[in-house]
């Protein structure tokens, strides 16, 4: 019997993660994707990759470590490995005083200086999920571009993980998730599904045409963005990345940021302590030096 016959014939108990496959697997993590994972995430970790086990008929963690990190495994599994582990969590119009600030405070003079006028403004979802985010972004924009004749936007989506990617280009919701969406915005931005019984609905296809999406890993040194971005929204994502790495990021990040161009980080994190080249302007607002 070969050693994955005599696996196969063992019941699902076999399904366990070691002390020591943890610590492989949760290594090679950190080094693909800079997701730091703490002891206690161990039971997670294991009942994400238990159903990819079994997919690829698989009897243990030590072969599926040995599997996903070989040099001679392509991408492919790394891949899939990724979507499992990453944490999507989002939501339309979440955190939303930083879309005010946005409008309220940091775009007058912006447009001012020609920000969005002269050029369109470019804006950055950076770790986009499932494009609720942009989206959201998408919708606040186009509400001020009502106001402020001639201006122009367009916004890239990126995240590394290919699963939420697919979803935010289909752009289809369940209609629980659009419960923070204000009336009127829902009225002129969302339709509903053809499945009128699904009650999921669609971003309407002229504010899905002013998204790009796009794989990006933040661990690698070349984020091949060509344009400078003036906005960036990176938040809830840092928080999964210990400090070196988080510094290391957002100095990649800042790179790409137009002087004086602003970050928006998640409410619960901060770059307190990091040597990053962001001022804080407001709580977890943040603008490049110019
Ligand atoms: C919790 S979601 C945040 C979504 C959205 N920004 C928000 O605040 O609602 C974090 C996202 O970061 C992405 N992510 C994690 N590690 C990444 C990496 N190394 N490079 C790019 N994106 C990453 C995950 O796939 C996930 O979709």
């Amino acid at each position: 019997m070969s050693n994955r016959e005599e696996a196969e014939a063992l019941p699902d108990v076999g399904l366990r993660m070691t002390e020591s496959d943890f610590r492989k697997l949760s290594a090679f993590i950190h080094q693909v994707c800079g997701i730091s994972l703490s002891d206690q995430k161990r039971t997670m970790l294991e009942s994400r990759l238990q159903k990819r086990l079994r997919a690829l008929g698989m009897a243990s963690f030590r072969e599926y470590c040995a599997h996903v990190t070989s040099d001679a495994e392509d991408e492919s599994e790394r891949i899939r490995m990724i979507d499992l582990v990453t944490t999507n969590k989002t939501d339309f119009f979440r955190e939303a005083n930083h879309l005010h600030y946005l409008v309220d405070k940091a775009l007058p003079p912006a447009v001012a200086a020609g920000w969005g006028t002269s050029r369109p403004l470019s804006v950055w979802s950076a770790g986009c999920s499932t494009g609720e985010e942009p989206y959201t972004l998408a919708m606040v924009l186009s509400e001020f571009a009502e106001s402020v004749p001639g201006f122009r936007f367009d916004i890239l989506g990126t995240d590394i993980s290919t699963r939420v990617l697919e979803a935010a280009r289909r752009a289809v919701y369940d209609s629980d998730k659009i419960a923070p969406v204000p009336m009127p915005i829902r009225r002129k931005y969302l339709l509903r599904s053809r499945d009128r019984e699904s009650g999921a609905v669609r971003i309407v296809p002229e504010l899905r045409s002013l998204v790009r999406f796009r794989r990006l890993n933040f661990l690698e040194s070349d984020f091949g963005l060509r344009e400078p971005m003036d906005v960036v929204f990176c938040r809830n994502v840092i928080i999964y990345f210990d400090k070196p790495t988080q510094e290391t990021i957002l100095c990649r990040i800042a790179r790409h940021v137009t002087p004086g161009g602003y970050v928006f980080m998640g409410h619960s994190e901060t770059l307190f302590g990091l040597r990053v080249p962001l001022v804080q302007v407001a709580p977890t607002v943040y603008r490049k030096q110019a």
